[in-house]
């Protein structure tokens, strides 16, 4: 019954997803590398949209610029045969030692130098492939160390760095946007902007505060215990959703990276009722890629990688079709009216009215009758084992 993936669903992956040869902090490699190539080609027989990546990706770090034009070209030949997109691109700023210290962001400010000039480099090659969005994840911008660091300078300098490549970007006639992904810590003890709040307060400080919106990360948000679903419903109330990563995570840990539905379930459930329906009239409210940012298993061979892959899109499907089967139930229409969720989409002042209006209406508090109105009950819970019983089949 769940149709097959297919580019029309815009379900794409990072390079470094299904190519993670699973080193850990604790092991070596479990899966020998995978060429880029490859991937292109079997993500595309999966059924999917597009692959994005980091410059380091593609081409290894220090390679000449005859052997990076080779890669380059290969990778273009295997989107060309294949017909995928690559919709965003991002900067590794986090591998080399050199980044031990922060990138935009170190102390030193040469770094902080060649960390823009790496980045210039990428989005040249993110113009060329038609990449309409640009990742900035901060995984080195932080410490360990309280006092080693001015977070008050650190962030003067991120806000330099973002506005700098933003202004590269308007002069060089680039249609990119930056989309900001934030992490509250891993690899560092503690990431700058950790969360969408944090990140979402600091783009409104840059002068180029339009082009930048935010990539959030279900695993990251839920790392600091936070809600995702009212997370995305934020940022979207901002207009901020450029972009997004799907993955699981069971509750703050470390960073999961799980399949798509493979840790908190119901809010996966949540979010995808959210992105599919939750726009004007009950349609998508976002209409970017379904971009998928987890790890295949350590335990994983390389056939496991690829169930793994199609494991996101498949469980993404599902539950799309679950969503609709709980937005089409009347039962769920009437239930989610008893606890007047509609109602709250009505101004709480009547057109026209004033606040001198409210003080002159004695129904709204001299004769309110606050120990009647506490009497009602919401029904909550009515809507809440509804959501469940469609997520479970069970309707
Ligand atoms: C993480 C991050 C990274 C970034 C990616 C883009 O899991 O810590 O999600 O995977 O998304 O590196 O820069
Ligand atoms: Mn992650
Ligand atoms: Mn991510």
């Amino acid at each position: 019954m769940t149709s097959q993936p297919t580019p029309a669903d815009k379900f794409t992956f990072g390079l470094w997803t299904v190519g993670w040869q699973a080193r850990d902090p604790f092991g070596d490699a479990t899966r020998p590398p995978l060429d880029p190539v490859e991937s292109v080609h079997r993500l595309a027989e999966l059924g999917a949209y597009g692959v994005t990546f980091h410059d380091d990706d593609l081409v290894p770090f220090g390679s000449d610029t005859d052997s990076r034009d080779k890669h380059i070209t290969r990778f273009r030949d295997a989107l060309a045969e294949t017909g995928m997109a690559v919709p965003m691109m991002t900067t590794n700023l986090f591998t080399h030692p050199v980044f031990k210290e922060g990138a935009f962001t170190a102390n030193d400010r040469d770094i902080r130098r060649y960390a823009l000039r790496k980045t210039m480099r990428n989005l040249d090659l993110a113009a060329e492939l038609g990449a309409k969005t640009y990742v900035f994840w901060g995984g080195r911008e932080g410490s360990e160390v309280d006092v080693a660091k001015d977070v008050r300078a650190a962030l003067d300098r991120f806000r330099e760095g973002i506005d700098t490549l933003a202004q590269y970007c308007v002069d060089s006639g680039y249609e990119i946007r930056f989309a900001l992904e934030p992490k509250p810590n891993e690899p560092r003890g503690d990431i700058l902007l950790p969360t969408v709040g944090h990140a979402l307060a600091f783009i409104n400080s840059l002068e180029h505060r339009d082009m930048v919106g935010l990539n959030p990360e279900v695993g990251h948000e839920q790392m600091s215990n936070l809600n995702f679903v009212h997370a995305i419903s934020q940022v979207l109330w901002h207009g901020k959703l450029f972009h997004i990563d799907l993955n699981g995570q069971h509750g703050p840990k470390f960073d999961q990276d799980l399949v798509f539905g493979h840790g908190d379930l119901l809010s996966a459930f949540g979010l995808v009722d959210l992105l599919e329906n939750g726009g004007p009239n009950g349609g998508p409210s976002y209409d970017g890629p379904r971009h998928f940012d987890y790890k295949p298993l350590r335990t994983e061979d390389i056939e496991g990688v690829w169930v793994s892959a199609a494991a996101n899109m498949r469980t993404y499907l599902l539950l799309k079709e679950r969503a609709a089967a709980f937005r089409a139930d009347p039962d769920v229409q009437e239930a989610l009216a008893a606890a007047r969720v509609p109602d709250l989409s009505i101004p709480t002042l009547a057109a026209g009215e004033t606040y001198t209006d409210l003080l002159a209406d004695r129904t709204a508090f001299e004769d309110f009758d606050a120990e009647a109105a506490a009497e009602r009950g919401h029904g909550a819970s009515r809507v809440d084992q509804l959501f469940i019983e469609h997520l479970l089949c069970a309707r």
